[in-house]
């Protein structure tokens, strides 16, 4: 890797210290009215997606996972992120918040979980009391997305703010469950360079002190070892090509970025003296890994076999 780690911490500049604290709190007060908390993880990368403070967060509170874009994920294995969040005992359903694939069957699973809630309430007397949800997630996982779905609504009238805002609102779900209009934006981890670039890959954040030429160069590196098959077909690369090109003697990393110059050679990536502008070929291929256009891929593995993005 050739990017600087002392640089990874600061991976979002919005996150410092200070506007965590606040978030926190906020996010807190909130939880004190709230039964369930839904929380939205990227189906990609189900870990790094995860806040690393969510358990104390919401102590004990019942919670459902919702492993988002799984339209983008590979269906196999978003089973297996369903049997591995099962196998802890905490309910998990996949969901398209885009097209809305995936709604019903995470009302299903709330239900559900609610009944427990309710049962326990009867035992103390309270018959009748609506259940009130709470989404929390990491920026850009789809939680505005998700809210105008449940709700039905075309228009996104939920801003990326982090914290929640003052006045409450509540969406009908049915006739037993709210969801809090607002979610709780949480901040994401800041803990390795591994963890930075499948959130970078992702587009799950944006601001980001690795170039963009070196996070589309990981991502090929990727691929290159992971998903060599989508990533030949997406751009018309032969595997004799690749493997003449890696079987170069040069340093590993001179000849994956020149493949990366081919994809953009392939693209017209072209500026004067024909040299190829790589921060153009950087983002046509960002883009289409963001977009699903390189193909459905998991980037985690359940059960620790984590494949590693660098
Ligand atoms: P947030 O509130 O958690 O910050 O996320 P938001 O709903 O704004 O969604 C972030 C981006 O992810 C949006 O793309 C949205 O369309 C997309 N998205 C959300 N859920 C899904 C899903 O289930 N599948 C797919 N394929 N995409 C989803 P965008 O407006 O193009 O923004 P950006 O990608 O340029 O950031």
């Amino acid at each position: 890797m050739t990017s600087n780690k002392e640089n990874v911490g600061k991976t979002n500049i919005n996150w410092y210290p200070g506007h965590m604290a606040k978030t926190r709190r906020e996010i807190i007060q909130d939880l004190r009215i709230i039964d369930i908390v839904i929380e939205l993880l990227d189906a990609r990368i189900p870990i790094a997606s995860q806040n690393p403070d969510i358990a104390k967060l919401i102590k004990g509170k019942k919670k459902i996972v919702v492993l988002n874009k799984c339209d983008l994920a590979d269906e196999k294995e978003n089973q297996r992120w369903v049997s591995y969040f099962e196998n802890k005992n905490i309910p998990a359903a996949l969901v398209d918040a885009n097209s809305g694939k995936g709604i019903d069957n995470c009302i299903k699973k709330i239900e559900k979980l609610m009944e427990e809630i309710q049962t326990k309430q009867a035992e103390k007397g309270r018959v009748g009391r609506k259940i009130k949800a709470m989404i929390l997630g990491i920026p850009n996982v789809g939680k505005s997305s998700f809210i105008n779905r449940i709700a039905k609504r075309t228009t996104a009238e939920v801003g990326n703010k982090p914290g929640v805002t003052k006045q409450k609102q509540w969406i009908r779900i049915n006739e037993k469950i709210e969801l809090l209009d607002t979610p709780g934006v949480l901040w994401p981890k800041f803990e390795s360079e591994d963890v930075a670039l499948k959130l970078a890959f992702t587009g799950t954040i944006k601001e980001t002190v690795l170039e963009k030429t070196e996070v589309a160069y990981e991502l090929v590196k990727f691929l290159l070892n992971n998903e060599r098959e989508k990533l030949c077909n997406r751009y018309g690369l032969s595997n004799e090509y690749i493997e003449e090109v890696l079987n170069r003697d040069n340093p590993e990393n001179f000849n994956i970025y020149e493949i990366m110059l081919e994809i953009g050679r392939k693209r017209g990536c072209i500026v004067s003296g024909g040299n190829i502008d790589d921060e153009k070929t950087a983002k046509i291929i960002l883009d289409d890994f963001k977009n699903g256009k390189i193909g459905k891929i998991t980037l985690e593995c359940p059960n620790g076999d984590v494949s590693h993005a660098t």
